[in-house]
């Protein structure tokens, strides 16, 4: 089982998340879309980074690992944060995110996916 960093805020059981889908948490003042794909979650910057629209307000395209911003359809990857389509241009942040007990846990340090390129 992967053991949460020291700076994990649990954001709430497991199963509540719907399987597909998105929900907008707090982590410490910071807007996070949490998405669950079966056993899978993943974390990513709730703020599009076209304008300033909620992620956690779109689809969620489970075969893809990605998100669609509900404004201007831009997908951005689950994984990288990366938008795969128009107009969004940048990235969004992609933190980790585990389950742990049962429970949800996301740490506002970005994953080492979003790192691995520098
Ligand atoms: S606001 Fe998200 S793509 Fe335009």
């Amino acid at each position: 089982m992967t053991q949460p960093s020291p700076a994990a805020t649990v954001v709430g059981p497991l199963d509540e998340f719907p399987d597909g889908t998105a929900r907008k948490v707090d982590v410490d003042g910071v807007p996070v879309a949490v998405v669950r794909i079966g056993d899978d979650v993943y974390a990513i910057g709730d703020t599009c980074s076209h304008q300033n629209v909620s992620l956690s307000e779109g689809e969620v395209w489970c075969d893809e690992r990605e998100i669609e911003c509900p404004k201007h359809s831009s997908t951005f990857s689950l994984e990288t944060g990366v938008p795969t389509t128009l107009p969004a241009t940048q990235p969004v942040p992609v933190y980790d995110a585990a389950v742990v007990d049962g429970d949800i846990v996301v740490s506002l340090r970005p994953s080492d996916d979003t790192e691995a390129t520098r």
